[in-house]
């Protein structure tokens, strides 16, 4: 969550159970930097780095967690309008997944042509490759689902083609309060990448039906932004 889950942050929900810590996000070149700019002066939330301290920024950011939880993997959720400063953020050391962000829906960023607008780029499937094929890390593609014009499906075989190894999914389904679990089976159904299901994951019972669409992994934010969870996500 852009703005809030830094490692301080994180340090502090991973002895929830989580086994994956996802950074940022974090605008990574100067017209997605102008963006975060103008959200922030909108009076929402954005971490607020300069391109010349930003990956030196998430390096120390991921050594710090992994100082205090050597066994989590750390991942950074990134936004760019070319491959390069992704791939210059995969090739951080301390770095496990770099994130493509392909989902955020502020008017900002999506006028710039990124995230959920990426979505509709005729060439998703080839700015994915360039950076499958030039990072050290694993990359995962984290989307939007039930975007208009957008058959997610289709999406998440591209993805799995492209050679992400993880598509992460917010099933986010308009006028519906919780994730659209449908949609998760049947992507579940359809490709053989590793899907991480998200939204809505804030009880134990929303747990059991996330689980249940057959997704090999799942995500939380708002139901841990309090720093806690009252539901238990390891024994449930
Ligand atoms: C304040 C806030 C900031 C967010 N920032 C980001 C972000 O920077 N990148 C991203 O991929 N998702 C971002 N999200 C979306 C969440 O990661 C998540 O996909 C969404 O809230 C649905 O999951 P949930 O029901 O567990 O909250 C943000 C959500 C909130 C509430």
């Amino acid at each position: 969550m852009a703005g809030i889950t830094d490692a301080d942050f994180l340090n502090k929900v991973i002895p929830l159970g989580f086994d994956v810590a996802t950074l940022g996000g974090y605008s990574l070149d100067s017209p997605t930097i102008n963006a975060s700019k103008m959200i922030i002066e909108r009076g929402r939330k954005e971490f607020d780095f300069p391109l010349d301290e930003i990956f030196t920024h998430i390096e120390n950011e991921a050594n710090f967690i992994k100082s205090v939880h050597s066994a989590v993997k750390v991942s950074a959720n990134v936004r760019a309008t070319t491959p390069q400063p992704i791939i210059d953020a995969g090739n951080i050391e301390s770095l496990d997944i770099v994130e493509i962000n392909c989902h955020c829906r502020q008017k900002e960023i999506v006028d710039i042509g990124c995230g959920q607008e990426m979505l509709h780029r005729e060439d998703l499937g080839d700015f994915i490759s360039q950076i499958v094929d030039n990072v050290d890390s694993e990359v995962s593609v984290k989307i939007r689902a039930n975007v208009e014009g957008v058959d997610t499906v289709e999406i998440a075989t591209l993805i799995e083609d492209a050679g992400a190894d993880y598509l992460h999914v917010d099933a986010m389904k308009k006028g519906v309060f919780e994730a659209d679990w449908k949609l998760l089976s049947e992507i579940c159904g359809n490709v053989n990448l590793k899907v991480i299901g998200n939204n809505s994951v804030n009880s134990k019972e929303n747990l059991q039906k996330m689980i249940g669409t057959g997704v090999d992994g799942f995500s939380i934010a708002r139901g841990v932004i309090s720093g806690n969870l009252d539901f238990n996500i390891v024994n449930f």
